[in-house]
């Protein structure tokens, strides 16, 4: 398929069809393509963490919010989390390549902790429109959300150095939900207000 028919396809989904269970090799290849995101510097200061254990799966919808449903419905869910805890992260910068861990000590100097974690938190939004793309593109629909507790998720994750902001339930989407585009058409403002060409 190609890509606008892919993102055509693509839609957040709003009901799962329950029966249906991912591949594990389709699994394999989203962590794999997802290991692969590129992020300013090649700072890469995420963790993302795929849980198909019902029982944490049910913890965590429990807090999300108004996402809880989707997220019991959804064979899969990934968190997407980013480095909190500063100090920590920097013993896995310091394994990085000497150009890019200078780089990097250079921003931490010269920049406020509140900006850098800003900077670090849009690194992570980059691999959720990786995740998106290669989900769709692998068959699979997916829910990107933001309607999550950080603090609840962190503790059932037991995580400490790394803080969850984003999650993405996957698997396929139910027949009857109302949402998919082939019965609510996409909405978005028009093309001409948001694409401009210089040419
Ligand atoms: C960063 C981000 C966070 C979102 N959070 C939620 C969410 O918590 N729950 C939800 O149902 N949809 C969520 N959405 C879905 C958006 O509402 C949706 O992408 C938008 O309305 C466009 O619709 P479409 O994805 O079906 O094309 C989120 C989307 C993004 C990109």
């Amino acid at each position: 398929m190609k890509p606008l028919e892919l993102a055509k396809k693509r839609y957040s989904t709003k009901r799962y069809d329950r029966s249906k269970k991912i591949p594990q090799e389709k699994i394999e290849e989203l962590k794999a393509v997802l290991h692969l995101t590129p992020s300013s510097i090649n700072i890469q200061p995420w963790k993302f963490t795929f849980v198909s254990n019902t029982e944490v799966k049910t913890q965590l919808a429990a807090a999300s919010l108004h996402n809880e449903g989707k997220i019991n419905q959804a064979d899969l869910l990934i968190v997407f989390s980013v480095a909190d805890d500063l100090e920590e992260f920097q013993k896995t910068v310091n394994q990085l390549p000497d150009g890019l861990r200078d780089w990097y000590n250079n921003i931490k100097q010269t920049t406020p902790e509140s900006d850098v974690k800003v900077w670090l938190a849009k690194q992570v939004y980059i691999a959720l429109g990786v995740a998106l793309s290669t989900a769709i593109a692998l068959g699979l629909d997916s829910t990107p959300m933001e309607g999550i507790e950080p603090d609840k998720y962190a503790d059932i994750l037991n995580m400490k150095a790394y803080k969850p902001i984003l999650a993405m339930a996957v698997g396929y989407r139910s027949e009857d939900d109302k949402y998919q585009p082939s019965v609510m058409p996409k909405s978005r403002r028009p093309k001409e207000d948001v694409i401009e060409t210089v040419s």
